[in-house]
């Protein structure tokens, strides 16, 4: 093993950047070279490979986003973009990847690594925290921060005009941001895509504790728990309360401004951990796994189960926010 390639792809985290740090400088202090590959799979296919030295990623440990840059590449997912991918690492002599991401992320160097033998090593990098084989992925910790500053700000502005605000956060198909957010920011419920819940029994709620003179209520939606989405939500909790006059209720979608900004302190050790981790497990033969942390111990988990396995909410802490929330 002479030259490795690292590459950042799908949802850029916070985080990532302490990742590629310690990728670059762990490799290098172990003798490999290696090559930065700009924009995620797409770079890979258009072959933008730039050699990385010490200096190039000195000052980033603190900067949210990537460096390399990202994308989600549909061209990628073809057989035949497959095939170029690995055709163009074997020409630069390439000998294994390190790829930063999620579950899209995955599913690519699980696919070349299967059709073409290309010694891929992955680490989770993604603000969903949807992926199994680690307790926490990158990104993930700065999120929640995030958007929990956020509600604390909503929060006074509710409690002074009494208003019902509904609080959109990301997630794609799972609700563990959600529920970390609901349950630090102190909502009144969470909605998530695992869970079926019963709105009208929810509004009642609210409802009730208005009645009993709250003067505001929060609810954390995940942008994936409900087909109608959070304003359609928001109509019902509007709806007819037949003894509370002018519910007055505000939506309100933190989208990407969940996924920029400075990386928490955790997400720098999780990401400086997990990138030296990527490079001794390429080094020492390791192919096709991910590299995460679990109860403070480093893990590898083979890719085909990390992408055949949903990640389970933990159900003990939806429990614990509804006791906590009444
Ligand atoms: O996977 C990270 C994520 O931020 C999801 O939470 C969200 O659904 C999605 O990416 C948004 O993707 P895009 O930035 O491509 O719109």
């Amino acid at each position: 093993m002479k030259t490795i390639g690292l590459l950042t792809s799908g949802g850029d985290a916070p985080g990532m950047n302490a990742c590629i740090r310690a990728v670059v400088r762990s490799a290098i202090g172990k003798g490999l070279r290696v090559f930065g590959i700009r924009d995620g799979y797409r770079g890979l296919l258009a072959g933008t490979f730039e050699e990385m030295g010490m200096r190039s990623v000195g000052n980033i440990l603190q900067r949210g986003g990537t460096i390399l840059g990202t994308s989600r590449c549909e061209e990628f997912k073809t057989e035949e973009g497959c095939r170029q991918a690995a055709d163009l690492l074997r020409r630069r002599e390439v000998d294994g990847l390190v790829v930063i991401g999620g579950d899209g992320t995955f599913k690519g160097a699980l696919d070349m690594h299967e059709r073409h033998g290309i010694h891929v090593v992955g680490v989770p990098g993604t603000i969903d925290n949807d992926v199994t084989g680690t307790d926490y992925t990158l990104g993930f910790d700065t999120a929640v921060n995030t958007a929990l500053e956020a509600i604390d700000r909503l929060r006074d502005t509710a409690d002074s005009l009494r208003r019902v605000f509904l609080v959109e956060v990301m997630g794609r198909r799972h609700g563990y941001l959600a529920l970390y957010v609901g349950l630090v920011g102190g909502a009144d419920a969470v909605l998530v895509p695992e869970v079926s819940d019963d709105i009208g029994a929810m509004c009642q709620a609210i409802w009730d504790g208005l009645a009993r003179g709250k003067r505001s209520s929060i609810v954390v939606v995940a942008e994936g728990a409900t087909a109608g989405g959070v304003f359609k939500i928001a109509e019902q909790v509007t709806g007819s309360a037949d003894d509370i006059e002018d519910i007055d209720t505000r939506v309100c979608v933190l989208g990407h401004i969940q996924r920029g900004g400075r990386p928490s302190a955790a997400d720098r050790l999780l990401g400086s951990i997990l990138g030296d981790a990527a490079v001794d497990a390429i080094l020492s033969g390791v192919s096709c796994h991910m590299v995460g942390r679990i109860k403070g111990q480093t893990v590898m988990t083979p890719l085909e189960q990390v992408v055949s396995e949903d990640r389970e909410l933990p159900m003990d802490l939806l429990e614990l926010m509804r006791r906590l929330s009444t």
